[in-house]
C-alpha cells in the first residue's frame, strides 16, 4: 500500500528534529516515507523524488532543512502536494536562517512553514494529519481525541510549591 505522507530532510544530521514528525505520524497510524536528499548536494533527486511523490500516492510532504535552507522550496516546485516546511536549527544562527529560507517563498510556489526544529517537525505532521482528517473520519476521531488528552493534562497540571 502507498505512504500516505512523505519526510524529507536536507541531512541525515537533520533527523534529530525530523524524527519528532515521524513519531507524530506513527502515534495517529499514518504511513509515511522517510528520505534525506539535499536541494544543494543531490538536486536530480529531489527532482526526481518530488516530481513522482503525487503519482506513488503521498498526500503530504513534511520538508525539513537547515541554513540555506531551500529543500521545502524546490519540493514545492516540483509538485502541487501541499509542502509544509520545517526550518532546522543551525550552529551560527541558531535556525533563524533557516527559518527565513524556507518562510520566504515568492509568490505562486507556497510552503506552509512551521516552527524551528523538533517542535516545528512534530507541529508539521500534526497539521499533515489534520488535512488527511478531512477525508478520514477515524484520523479526525484521533485527532479530536488527541486534542481532548492535551487539555486534560493542561487541566491536571500542578504548579510546585514556591
Ligand atoms: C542542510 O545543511 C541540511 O538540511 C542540514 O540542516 C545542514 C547541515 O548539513 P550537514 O553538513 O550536517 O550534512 O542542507
Amino acid at each position: 500500500m502507498s505512504k500516505r505522507v512523505g519526510i524529507v530532510m536536507g541531512s541525515a544530521s537533520d533527523w534529530e528534529a525530523m524524527k519528532a514528525a515521524a513519531k507524530m505520524l506513527e502515534e495517529f497510524g499514518v504511513s509515511y516515507e522517510a528520505k534525506t536528499m539535499s536541494a544543494h548536494r543531490s538536486p536530480k533527486l529531489v527532482a526526481s523524488w518530488a516530481s513522482s511523490a503525487a503519482q506513488r500516492g503521498l498526500k503530504a510532504i513534511i520538508a525539513g532543512a537547515g541554513g540555506a535552507a531551500h529543500l521545502a522550496g524546490v519540493v514545492a516546485a516540483h509538485t502541487t502536494l501541499p509542502v509544509l516546511g520545517v526550518p532546522i536549527a543551525t550552529k551560527s544562527l541558531h535556525g533563524l536562517d533557516s527559518l527565513l529560507a524556507t518562510v520566504q517563498m515568492p509568490k505562486g510556489v507556497p510552503v506552509a512553514t512551521f516552527t524551528i526544529g523538533e517542535t516545528g517537525a512534530a507541529n508539521a505532521a500534526l497539521y499533515a494529519v489534520a488535512m488527511l482528517a478531512l477525508s478520514d473520519a477515524r484520523l479526525a476521531k484521533k485527532l479530536a481525541a488527541f486534542r481532548r488528552r492535551q487539555t486534560a493534562a493542561v487541566r491536571k497540571a500542578k504548579l510546585p510549591k514556591p
